[in-house]
């Protein structure tokens, strides 16, 4: 058993509510605060001071700097797993290009499946080991990492065993999810109802099988498919024992009706919903996943994360890391730089990254220091818990814990 502390601040976030606006009121802080962990769980939290008397034999980790503890941060959208880099789409985009010049250039979610498919295997999964670590390091401690750079049967098998491969080589949990419906490949002979039929028929048994997800995501946008065909694969996928979350208003909307109505775990991007959609998912279980870092890649604008949260939705924020249209994968400068632009709380965002982002993943005893949680946990060197978004990302996590292991 082990005595950290004591931290200035320790944000426990618990007791919060799973939906709609939160007040930095409404956030438990312990000031003076202890933790005591214990074989990658928590025990408990408090005064530091009492947990010392509580506790007389326990070791005892001591904190000689003013730090704030809070829980590892849940990145619950990537796509992390990739091979090359797409850096002349960006310049072409900067430069005023549009979508559709840039894929005729070669560019786009095809340029990354090309190369991802020509990846062999080890170079593939050194990439994500690195980006995972790098992540873990700035206090992420669990990471979706999603397929859909293969798009057919080798290349989605070859993405999914890699995430599970890699999962093994990094101390950040990695929680996998089949996007074969991310595009129709360009050599798939048939329509975009074929290949989802194809998914159903031909590679998700294969996944199941494998046990390498038990998650399906799907791109709704007119540039990839369609909400009926969409919802249709959903309900089937569900048959099957697989959970839903959808890319969707990213550009158009559409796809937000599809989560809701299939009971997906989460609706993500969100860009282009507009008062119907919000009223959708404030009334639905669907966590709206915002993702910051894809409007900064993009140049477009933000999801509605303030009337989200407004009207009673949950609200998540994630990197969408990936080599296009969000290369920089960094959640907390993203988070900062969304929470200025909508108007966020510390509060909802860090909900937003922690207890919220848990629901998109259906996580349990993770995302809160409370007794029996898994010991995820991250301290920032400031005394002041606001300095974490005042310094916009700039100022990173001093320790990491993962399963109560310092990083
Ligand atoms: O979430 N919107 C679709 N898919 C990714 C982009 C992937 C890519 O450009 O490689 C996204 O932004
Ligand atoms: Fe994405």
């Amino acid at each position: 058993m082990l005595l950290i502390g004591p931290f200035s601040q320790i944000l426990p976030m618990v007791d919060l509510p799973h939906k709609g606006a939160i007040a930095d009121e409404q956030l438990p802080v312990i000031a003076g605060g202890g933790i005591v962990v214990d074989r990658g769980r928590i025990v408990t939290t408090g005064l530091f001071k009492s947990l010392r008397e509580a506790y007389p034999a326990c070791e005892v980790c001591f904190i000689d700097k003013p730090m704030v503890l809070l829980p590892g941060f849940i990145d619950c959208h990537t796509h992390i797993c990739f091979d090359g880099n797409r850096s002349r789409d960006y310049a072409m985009r900067i430069a005023g290009k549009t979508y559709l010049e840039i894929a005729r250039a070669g560019g786009g979610i095809w340029d990354s499946v090309t190369k991802t498919r020509l990846a062999d295997e080890d170079t593939l999964l050194a990439g994500l080991v690195e980006r995972a670590n790098r992540h873990l390091k700035e206090g992420v401690t669990t990471i979706e990492v999603k397929s859909g750079y293969g798009l057919n049967m080798d290349g989605e098998l070859k993405m999914l065993r890699t995430i599970q491969a890699a999962a093994a080589q990094t101390k950040a949990s990695l929680i996998p999810t089949c996007l074969a419906a991310h595009m129709k490949p360009k050599d798939f002979t048939g329509t975009e109802k074929d290949y989802l039929d194809w998914i159903l028929k031909e590679l998700l048994p294969v996944v199941k099988q494998e046990r390498l997800s038990d998650r399906v995501d799907i791109f709704v946008e007119e540039t990839a498919f369609a909400a009926g065909d969409a919802l249709a694969f959903l309900q089937a996928a569900h048959q099957m024992g697989l959970a839903a979350t959808v890319h969707a208003d990213q550009f158009s909307t559409g796809g937000t009706a599809v989560a809701v109505a299939a009971g997906a775990l989460s609706a993500d991007h969100l860009e282009a919903s507009g008062e119907k959609e919000i009223a959708l998912l404030a009334a639905a279980d669907t966590v709206a996943v915002v993702l910051p870092g894809a409007s900064l890649g993009l140049g477009m604008q933000y999801a509605p994360a303030r009337k989200l949260l407004d009207a009673g939705a949950s609200v998540a924020i994630a990197s969408d890391w990936n080599p296009g249209s969000a290369p920089m994968g960094d959640l907390l400068v993203q988070a900062a730089v969304i929470s200025a632009a909508e108007k966020l709380s510390t509060a909802e965002v860090l909900t937003g990254l922690t207890t919220r982002a848990a629901a998109a993943l259906q996580l349990s005893e993770t995302a809160g220091l409370k007794n029996g949680y898994v010991a995820d946990m991250q301290a920032y060197p400031t005394p002041d818990y606001r300095d974490i978004l005042y310094f916009q990302g700039k100022m990173k996590p001093a320790m990491v814990w993962k399963r109560g292991v310092l990083i």
